[in-house]
């Protein structure tokens, strides 16, 4: 069976801090550095999404690349851009907007609204040189 898959990119600017409650001032900063700062402080992310599945013979797509940008947008660049991922995005009210947290609710977020048939796999650069993947394993 010939799979392909299809990327988009995509980037969202958000400000977080890392910290758990439950420790204290000193433990978050031996662990988070300067990602503990109170005051938070933002990152330039840059997010792939990258969808495999077989060739419509209809239409030639594995996806309609216009669709994939629309949930891209709805669902996590209008959720996520300019915002304080603490504060203002439920998912993080009580958990770490680690990059690697932040994959897992972006792909949860998109499978939600792409076929089943298709495979979903979500890469997130917090940095050009600090990248996290996930693709549902
Ligand atoms: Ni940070």
């Amino acid at each position: 069976m010939m799979k392909v898959t299809v990327s988009r990119k995509a980037h969202f600017n958000a400000a977080h801090r890392l910290y758990r409650e439950d420790w204290s001032y000193e433990k978050n900063n031996s662990i988070f550095g300067k990602c503990n700062n109170p005051n938070f402080h933002g990152h330039n992310y840059e997010l792939i999404v990258s969808v495999t599945g077989e060739i419509d013979p209809e239409t030639g797509y594995v996806i309609d690349m216009k669709i994939l940008k629309d949930i891209i947008k709805s669902e996590i660049e209008d959720v996520f851009d300019h915002k304080n991922l603490n504060i203002e995005v439920p998912e993080f009210k009580t958990l770490n907007p680690t990059a690697e947290n932040m994959v897992v609710v972006i792909y949860d977020k998109l499978k939600r609204k792409i076929n089943d048939s298709l495979e979903l796999e979500v890469t997130l650069y917090e940095t050009p040189r600090n990248f996290v993947s996930y693709s549902g394993l």
